[in-house]
């Protein structure tokens, strides 16, 4: 796809408008494309003010290119949004870096693991551990230990053996806790990312939470996550709803994440202020004015900011059938599309102003033939040697990366007014040897 100038937001009125500090969700380039995005003078693709057509040759390819003002503006407008009384996390799952969570603790958001690595990470990216809530459906005695003797702010229950283990171990000062319900609610999203029907592997049951909140250690509140990418904001009412049912006095009402984002031209989830209002509202007229809210949103504060850079190295056409259009990653750098069939959009970051006329299959490099980033899409004329970019690459890119086939895991490149920082450096040969034993 070309990324032709949003004309309407161009002419001041952003497709998803402007906040009171001035913050637009959408950039001049429009959904999905960081909000500092442009093509430039050259006619190529620049994001944070960084000629992606450079940042290629310069760092190579595959590569994460974040725009660090739309991480900022992100945080900043979320946390802005929902105001004092909630906490807003940054689900550090979708992109567990330690410039990223230092840059999220700088923006005043607090931080969810999922794990033993990412608290450690979140420790050494500068979060405060009180401000550190910890999830998991099967966290090891290790990693509830970890978690203790870092004193972090909350852990949420998963499941009753969590609760005897959690017993034994919680001292009256430690970690308070959140109980994980599983409300029986199913937002609209694919079936892999949705998390909140009964039939799942996180959570407690409705017909079992009274049993729970009877035995739970240190308790806080009530926690629920539905899902993830869906744009229904009504459904946080109905959650809010369920978790008031027990009757139980919560501190804090933890509603999760999951805040839609646009992956495609013609995706327009609702505004961050729309999610904000309705769950303030849900949580306020169902438990009280005065109880803390947490929410956990990872691609919303991070998905847009992300765009991946990859080289064109083949160009094979099947007559009568399609042309193929192979990059330099592939699975390995973002598996969402095999994953569960997450749809993107590219742009030849070379050719980004002009018109779209070719219908390609992009592919990656590895040994599948389901290694297909993008099934179907139209391109500028795409040529061995031109750098296409695939935005809103953000979330669970760098997170979920391997080295399948022995690639070594891309570079993570902050762009800001201009200049290009590497905040994780790309891996060598060597680095996949490491840790094997002679
Ligand atoms: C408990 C919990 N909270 C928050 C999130 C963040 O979801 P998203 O990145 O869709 O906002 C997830 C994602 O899996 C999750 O499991």
């Amino acid at each position: 796809m070309s990324v032709q100038p949003n004309t309407e937001q161009a002419q001041g009125e952003g497709l998803a408008g402007r906040d009171d500090a001035g913050f637009s969700e959408v950039g001049p380039l429009g959904p999905p494309y960081p909000i500092d995005a442009r093509i430039n003078e050259a006619g190529r693709l620049e994001v944070g003010g960084c000629d992606l057509v450079e940042i290629a040759r310069t760092h190579g390819t595959p590569a994460y290119v974040f725009a660090e003002n739309d991480l900022r503006a992100r945080a900043r407008a979320a946390v802005a949004a929902f105001g004092p009384q909630t906490a807003v996390l940054f689900a550090s799952k979708a992109f567990p870096c330690t410039a990223a969570y230092r840059l999220m603790a700088a923006e005043g958001v607090y931080c969810d693991v999922a794990s033993g690595g990412e608290l450690h990470l979140a420790l050494k990216g500068g979060f405060a551990s009180e401000r550190i809530l910890m999830h998991g459906n099967n966290k090891t005695p290790a990693e509830l230990q970890q978690a203790i003797d870092a004193r972090i702010g909350h852990i949420v229950i998963d499941s009753f053996d969590e609760i005897e283990r959690l017993s034994e171990m919680l001292p009256a000062d430690g970690p308070r806790t959140l109980i994980r319900v599983a409300p029986g609610l199913k937002p609209s999203t694919h079936a892999y990312i949705q998390t909140g029907q009964t039939d799942s592997k996180f959570g407690i049951p409705l017909s079992q939470v009274e049993q729970a909140l009877k035995k739970a250690p240190n308790f806080a509140g009530l926690h629920c996550h539905l899902g993830s990418q869906f744009f229904d904001v009504d459904i946080f009412r109905a959650a809010a709803e369920v978790l008031a049912g027990f009757g139980a006095k919560c501190e804090v009402v933890n509603v999760g994440g999951g805040f839609g984002i646009p992956y495609l031209e013609h995706d327009h989830p609702p505004r961050i202020a729309e999610y904000a209002g309705t769950i303030r509202d849900a949580v306020a007229e169902h438990f009280g004015a005065d109880t803390r809210i947490m929410v956990e949103p990872g691609r919303w504060l991070v998905g847009n900011a992300g765009v991946t850079i990859y080289t064109i190295g083949t160009v094979k056409e099947i007559p009568g059938v399609r042309r193929y259009v192979a990059v330099d990653g592939g699975m390995s750098d973002n598996i969402r599309p095999m994953l569960y069939q997450a749809e993107y959009t590219a742009t030849i970051a070379d050719r980004a102003a002009a018109k779209p006329a070719s219908d390609v299959r992009v592919v990656g490099m590895h040994c599948e033939s389901g290694d297909v980033i993008l099934p179907e899409v139209l391109l500028q004329d795409p040529a061995v040697g031109d750098t296409l970019a695939v935005p809103a690459t953000g979330a669970y890119g760098h997170a979920m990366a391997s080295n399948y086939n022995g690639v070594t895991r891309p570079p993570v490149i902050f762009c800001a007014d201009g200049a290009a920082r590497v905040v994780v450096r790309r891996e060598t040969h060597d680095d996949l040897a490491r840790r094997d034993v002679e």
